[in-house]
């Protein structure tokens, strides 16, 4: 058991279109843990500028984002949501967790390699960098659980790691301060500052895949729109893409087991199960022998049933800018207020001289 305060964090980046993936592997998570814990949502638009830093619509990106989270169920007066450089104290955190991280630790991680591609020279130092503002995001909060898709797993390990090293560099400091709280480290128990923050990861849509490559993950980014379902597209559109996904010639298998070797069949039967909020186990109870022109269908008919509503909600959200507006402001302000206790505390454990 932590002995921390159970807080939820996550983050979307305002790029691109949001699609079925970010729907099933995290706003979805997001909507259902407010049921059971305190939870701070943010559209991370610091993050973005590592992609480009010129962005025509980059508030327009943000209030999309924004609008999603809350056509989806989240409740704003409730929790907190809000974008994240409004609270300023997330780019101080970065910096002193840039100063905790090592160069190989970043190095290592595959979406940066991924992204910078062969001229990492080339690359922006943003972009190494990125890793250590998502640590500064979640640990700002003291957040103790993360959801995020199956893509962010190595990001969470790396947010441990810099909570790690923080804990042991400053112990010393942080249990003559009285600022630490009694953490199980292996056989030793310590006084740390910083939570090790759990990942949520899991159910039947952690890594949802293309429509055209069931090899690929789902992604904004890819040139082909019918590689994906956006949150936005309309029933026809969905239906289209569906009907077109790519997949095998064989019916569906009766057991899990079946679908090794075949990921299209796999990505849908997935995604089936996350939509009905069941398992792959029972979906394939239901169609064990069906071919994809039966099973298509009935993945369209609910697809359209469980996105439509989100997509003509968000419509609606989005034509009231003002709304959307106030809702990031009164956000970022209660946002404000935590990140400022924990930084005044970082400051003194680090003995910059503040308030
Ligand atoms: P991003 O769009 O990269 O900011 O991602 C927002 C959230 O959606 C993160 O928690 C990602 O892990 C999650 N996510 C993105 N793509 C997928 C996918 N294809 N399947 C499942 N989760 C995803
Ligand atoms: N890196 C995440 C992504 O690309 C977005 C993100 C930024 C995030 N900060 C975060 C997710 C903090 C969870 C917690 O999807």
């Amino acid at each position: 058991m932590s002995p921390f305060k159970p807080l939820v964090f996550s983050g979307v980046q305002p790029t691109g279109n949001l699609h079925l993936g970010n729907y099933l592997g995290a706003i979805r998570k997001f909507v259902a843990l407010q049921e059971s814990h305190d939870c701070i949502y943010c559209v991370v638009d610091l993050h973005s500028l590592t992609a480009t830093l010129v962005h025509d619509d980059l508030a327009d990106q943000t209030r999309q984002i924004t609008a999603a989270f809350l056509a989806a169920g989240i409740n704003p007066k409730a929790h907190i949501v809000f974008n994240q450089s409004r609270v300023p104290l997330h780019a101080e955190l970065a910096w002193i967790f840039n100063c905790v991280a090592r160069i190989g630790w970043m190095n290592r991680m595959t979406q940066f390699k991924d992204k910078a591609g062969k001229d990492r020279e080339n690359a922006s130092l943003g972009l190494l960098a990125y890793p250590s503002l998502m640590a500064a995001d979640i640990l700002l909060y003291r957040a103790t659980h993360v959801p995020v898709g199956d893509d962010q797993k190595q990001h969470l390990e790396l947010t441990r790691d810099i909570a790690a090293k923080f804990n042991n560099d400053f112990s010393k400091r942080i249990r003559d301060l009285g600022l630490g709280v009694e953490m199980e480290m292996g056989e030793e128990t310590v006084d740390g500052f910083f939570p090790l923050t759990e990942p949520l990861i899991e159910g039947p849509a952690t890594r949802v895949m293309s429509l055209r490559d069931g090899t690929k993950k789902m992604s904004k980014s890819d040139p082909s729109d019918l590689s994906r379902i956006n949150l936005t597209d309309d029933a026809d559109a969905i239906s289209k893409k569906i009907r077109k996904a790519k997949t095998d010639p064989e019916p569906l298998p009766g057991e899990v087991e079946g679908l090794a070797l075949r990921p299209e069949a796999e990505n849908l039967v997935g995604i089936y199960a996350a939509l009905a909020e069941t398992s792959r186990e029972s979906v394939l109870s239901e169609f064990a022998g069906a071919q994809f022109s039966t099973f298509k269908p009935a993945l369209a008919d609910l697809a359209v049933e469980k996105l439509g509503p989100v997509a003509s909600e968000m419509r609606r959200i989005m034509a009231d800018r003002r709304y959307v507006d106030t809702v990031l402001k009164d956000g970022g302000e209660r946002a404000g207020a935590i990140a400022e206790t924990t930084m005044k505390s970082v400051r003194r454990i680090i003995g910059l001289i503040g308030d």
